[in-house]
């Protein structure tokens, strides 16, 4: 039986979008910005992804994102309001005239999410990377494994290790196995922001509430249109997309996904863009973004160069999107200009892209290779961000340089000297940061 307000529904462009099939369904799940299960991400046109046969990569850090977790314990509210209502509500629910995309209301959601740890696909995800790292650097050795102290990050570490030691690990062979603690006292290049006393997580979380209050209504209207007597509020409609994205996480499946049309995802996408950008990025008040994310930058160029004399070959180090994000915005990459709007999208090709550089179990992966006769012989540098190249524009000086998205070492360290010129409770750092909250070593 279908109300004459359905019929009518029934042939906007939205209500078709949203019945798309499961397959269509695929494609958005790639969109959930950092809440994104792991995917490589897509080639840059005119970058050749492997190297010259002539190259020979010696020294390689990888900073690997922990895998897919659970939702955040102020997230997981927004999903567990939503369920409670709806099963406070099952009367009305069970009379309302659903479309296909909702049926499975019927049956009762009831959220069973936990919070903060990681789940099965990210444990999948890590071990995976493990095993495909061993693969693609053989030749490259530690007995070293560095893991920010939370515990999701620890765990990502761990399955990691399983996948590139073997099951004798940690003994056979042995590993030091470390952990940084993530708090105020410490001062880390996984976690810059933790000493810096004026940053403040709501640069970003109330961007997302502006932003929030534009696109989250349309999709209210049309759910609530569906649930009459429900009393579904934008917060449910948060939760639903949370609901999406961590069903997803946790069980590689989600019914809400089906619900949402694909602008209504990628406005939810846009949503973590802003999220990430306004907290641990270029939204940062004045140099904030750059300066937390010169310690990892500092950290890079202090090893590639071997400024200590006791660089190794293979950095194997496990953080979040956060630091990645961070070290992003001291390179100057992924920047956009204008800068993102909370009160939307200005440019639908914008470069910040959580969804492809930040997924859950995002590698970046720095390589420094020579070649014998390629790209003049000298000392050089690559990204690779989830699997492609991510080109350094920043000191891509030849065409060989840009045809292969690298650059002179040299020539790297020369174009962040933003970043060797900053360090942690210097006069740049403090002016950002307010005073350094850890004694500055000399
Ligand atoms: C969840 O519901 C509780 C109780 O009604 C309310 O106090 C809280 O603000 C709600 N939280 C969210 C995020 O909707
Ligand atoms: C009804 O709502 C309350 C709190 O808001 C919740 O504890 C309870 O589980 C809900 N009932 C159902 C059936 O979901
Ligand atoms: C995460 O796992 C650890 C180890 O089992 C446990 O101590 C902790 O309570 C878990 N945290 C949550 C939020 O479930
Ligand atoms: C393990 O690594 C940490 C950090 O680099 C270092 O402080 C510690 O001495 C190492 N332990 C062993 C047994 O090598
Ligand atoms: C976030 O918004 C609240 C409420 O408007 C405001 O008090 C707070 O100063 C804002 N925080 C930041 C970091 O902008
Ligand atoms: C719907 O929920 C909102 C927020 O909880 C509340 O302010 C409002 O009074 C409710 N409306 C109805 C009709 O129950
Ligand atoms: C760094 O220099 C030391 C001392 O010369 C050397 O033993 C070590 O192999 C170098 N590390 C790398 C990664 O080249
Ligand atoms: C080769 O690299 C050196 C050192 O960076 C530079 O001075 C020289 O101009 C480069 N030559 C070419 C052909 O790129
Ligand atoms: C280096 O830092 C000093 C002190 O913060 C500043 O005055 C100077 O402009 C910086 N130079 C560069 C190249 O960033
Ligand atoms: C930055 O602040 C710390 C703590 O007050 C202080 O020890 C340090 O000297 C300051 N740095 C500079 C360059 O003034």
């Amino acid at each position: 039986m279908l109300s004459a307000v359905l019929l009518s529904l029934c042939f906007s462009p939205a209500i078709l979008a949203a019945s798309g099939s499961r397959a269509e369904r695929k494609d958005v799940y790639n969109r959930l910005g950092n809440l994104s299960p792991y995917h490589k991400a897509p080639a840059v046109p005119g970058i050749e992804s492997a190297l010259p046969n002539d190259c020979t990569v010696e020294q390689v850090m990888l900073m690997q994102r922990h895998g897919s977790r659970w939702p955040l314990a102020s997230e997981l509210v927004y999903i567990q309001n939503l369920s409670y209502k709806l099963g406070n509500a099952s009367d009305a629910v069970q009379k309302a005239d659903l479309p296909q995309s909702l049926q499975f209301l019927k049956a009762g959601y009831t959220t069973q999410l936990g919070h903060d740890n990681l789940t099965a696909p990210g444990r999948k995800q890590l071990f995976d990377h493990g095993v495909d790292f061993l693969l693609d650097y053989p030749h490259l050795h530690t007995d070293t494994i560095v893991a920010g102290g939370q515990d999701r990050v620890i765990e990502s570490a761990e399955w990691f290790a399983k996948g590139y030691f073997g099951r004798y690990y940690p003994n056979s062979p042995p590993v030091n196995f470390t952990t940084v603690p993530e708090d105020s006292k410490t001062v880390s290049w996984i976690t810059p922001m933790d000493t810096c006393s004026e940053w403040d997580y709501d640069y970003g979380g109330n961007a997302t509430i502006e932003w929030g209050t534009v696109y989250l209504p349309p999709i209210t209207k049309r759910l609530s249109g569906y649930l009459p007597g429900v009393n579904i509020t934008d917060d449910d409609t948060h939760g639903a997309l949370y609901a999406c994205a961590y069903d997803l996480a946790a069980y590689g499946v989600s019914p809400w996904c089906n619900f949402f049309t694909h602008d209504e995802i990628y406005n939810f996408e846009y949503e973590l863009d802003l999220l990430m950008d306004g907290a641990f990025g270029y939204g940062l008040p004045g140099q904030m973004g750059p300066i937390l994310g010169t310690l990892y930058v500092n950290k890079l160029i202090e090893r590639f160069s071997n400024k200590t004399g006791d660089a190794e070959e293979l950095y194997l180090e496990f953080g979040h999107d956060t630091t990645i994000d961070q070290a992003l915005t001291a390179l100057g990459l992924a920047k956009d200009t204008p800068p993102l709007s909370a009160k939307g999208p200005v440019n639908p090709n914008r470069e910040w892209r959580t969804s492809e550089q930040v997924p859950f179990a995002a590698k970046m992966i720095w390589e420094k290779f020579t070649c014998s006769k390629s790209l003049n012989g000298t000392s050089q540098i690559r990204l690779l961000l989830n699997g492609e190249t991510f080109p350094l524009t920043m000191c891509s000086n030849t065409a060989e340089d840009r045809r292969f998205g690298t650059c002179a070492f040299e020539e790297f360290v020369r174009a962040n000297a933003f970043s060797t010129n900053t360090s942690y409770g210097d006069a740049a750092w403090n002016a950002t940061c307010g005073p350094a909250t850890v004694p500055v070593q000399a």
